[in-house]
Formats: structure tokens, sequence, C-alpha cells
């Protein structure tokens, strides 16, 4: 896949992996849109890049509407999108017996219907373009390693993860490439989400912990630079590979995690008559 002469439109565009996205394709030669909710910090970004083939757009990515005229404003302003980065996603530390429907919806939200709304916003634009193209959805490492306080962001980047597979295998015939991206700590914003919580869905929230905000930031900063993981991002791109692992560092733990799933299997008799996978195979 050439970069040069696309346009890309990237969710979460305006901070950590979002805007090393951002850099790494006007590096490319690529026209960006930069879409996020927060307008300070598209303004913020726009100094920064200080780049004419670079439109930011105020979206909220849980929006079926918002998607879908940002993507007309992009498309008006950059040329028709062929490069997809769902990257936008918030971040909420608590068991999902301690959670409220209003913590489900808002983290459902965005990190699972931002995502959905990107595909079914883009992909059949890009389809109908036909010059192929890639869409890049951002899950985490959360999207394999599971653990009591990260309930809900688990459930939304397996999610993420599934969807990504599925559609790879139908976008495929387009020249429509899929990937997920899995990273583990990374030097971003995301400690702040809070923020960007919309006042409908903060009834049911609890009290911000400020003191756990100040641990994570400090986490933060031993994260992986956004540029790294954007240059191993495109590189997976280019090479059209499914699952991008910018951090080599978990291979072990993800064989651990494959093994202990095929440890639950039992040597239960086989049914002689029919091999069960057939049927499987049927519904691809
Ligand atoms: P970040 O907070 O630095 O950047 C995310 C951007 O998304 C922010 O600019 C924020 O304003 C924007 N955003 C939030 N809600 C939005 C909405 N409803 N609509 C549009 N934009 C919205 O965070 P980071 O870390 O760069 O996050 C990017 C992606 O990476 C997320 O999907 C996150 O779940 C994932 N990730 C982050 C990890 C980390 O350690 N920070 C680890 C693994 C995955």
């Amino acid at each position: 896949l050439d970069f040069a002469g696309r346009t890309a439109f990237v969710t979460g565009g305006a901070n950590g992996i979002g805007l090393g996205l951002v850099r790494a394709l006007l590096a490319q030669g690529c026209k960006v849109a930069i879409a996020d909710i927060r307008e300070d910090a598209l303004a913020a970004a726009l100094k920064t890049l200080d780049n004419q083939s670079v439109l930011p757009v105020q979206l909220d990515v849980a929006s079926r509407a918002g998607f879908a005229d940002a993507a007309d404003r992009a498309e008006a302003a950059l040329g028709p999108v062929s490069l997809l980065f769902n990257n936008a996603g918030i971040n909420l530390f608590q068991t999902i017996d301690e959670s409220s429907y209003d913590d489900w919806d808002w983290v459902m939200g965005v990190n699972l219907n931002g995502v959905i709304n990107g595909v079914m916003t883009f992909a059949p634009r890009m389809k109908a373009l036909g010059q192929g193209g890639h869409i890049v959805n951002t899950a985490s490492m959360a999207s394999f390693l599971c653990g009591g306080a990260p309930g809900i962001y688990n459930t939304t980047k397996f999610a993420v993860r599934g969807m990504s597979e599925s559609l790879r295998y139908s976008l495929a015939p387009h020249g429509i490439g899929v990937s997920v991206l899995c990273p583990g700590l990374v030097k971003s914003h995301i400690y702040a989400s809070d923020e960007v919580r919309p006042a409908a869905l903060s009834g049911g929230a609890k009290p911000v912990d400020s003191a756990a905000v100040d641990r994570l930031e400090q986490l933060h900063q031993f994260g992986m630079e956004p540029d790294v993981i954007a240059a191993r991002t495109l590189e997976a791109v280019q090479e059209n590979r499914f699952h991008i692992f910018p951090h080599p560092e978990f291979r072990d733990e993800l064989a651990t995690v494959f093994g202990e799933i095929l440890a639950d299997f039992r040597d239960y008799p086989q049914d002689a008559g029919f091999d069960q996978r057939v049927g499987f195979e049927a519904m691809r």
C-alpha cells in the first residue's frame, strides 16, 4: 500500500497514539483529518503540526450523525478517505459489579460504538471509491488480557478485536485491509478521560478518585512513545498484518493465556458421525 497522496481520518487524533499516527501519516505524504472531541486539544495539536495537509474536525465518535457529518466535511476538504484509524478511546477502572448503566453507556459508546460508527460510515465509501485502503482499529493488550478493574474496558476491547477480525474477511476482496492495534502502556493522556465524559452520562458516575488519576498519570509517563507505536503501526499496514503488537514483552503472556485456554479442553469422545467444525466452516 502506497501512503503518499491518500487521505486519512484519525479519531482521537489530538493526543497520544492518535497524534503520533497523524505525524507519521503526514511524514508519508498523506492528507489527514484529525477528529477529536476536545477542541482545545485539536487547537494545540494543530499548532505543533503546522502543516497545510491537516484538517481538524470536532467529533464525538459515539454520535452516528456526527460521524457522517465529520466524514462529509473531511472528504469535501481533503478528498475521499482510504485510510481510517478508529483510535479514540477512554478508560474507566472499576469492576463491573460496581459500575452503573451510565458507565456502560459511556465506555461502550466511545470504545465500541465509536469504532462501529467509523466502520459503518467509511467502509461503504471506501468500497465505492475502489482504491483499496486500510482500516486500523485501536484495541489494546486488554483485548486479550483481563483483570477485574478494567471490566467494561476489557469488554469493549475484546469486541473491537472480534469485529476487526470479521471485517478483515469481508473487506479483503475489496483490497481494503483491516488491522487491530494492541498496545500495552502508552505515554498518553488517557488518565484524563473523565474530563471528556458527557454530562448526560455522568449521573451514575462514581466521584473521581484524584489520587488514582495521579497514579495513572505517573504510570503513563513510562509508557511507549506514540511516535514509536505509530511507526510500528504503519509498518504493519504496509505488510497488511492483522495484529499489531508494538510491545514485544507481551508475547510470553499471550503464550500463557493461550495455554490456559487450551488446558480447559477435555478429552471427551468425539461424535464419530459428524465433524462439528463443518458447521462452523459453513458459517464463514
Ligand atoms: P489519549 O487520551 O492521549 O488520546 C485519546 C484521544 O481521544 C483524546 O484526544 C480524547 O480527547 C479523544 N476522545 C475521547 N473521547 C472521544 C470521543 N467520544 N470522540 C472523539 N474523540 C474522543 O489516549 P491514548 O492512550 O492515545 O488512546 C488512544 C487509544 O489507545 C484508545 O482507544 C485507548 O483505549 C488505546 N490504548 C491506550 C493505552 C494506554 O496505555 N494509554 C494502552 C492500550 C490501548
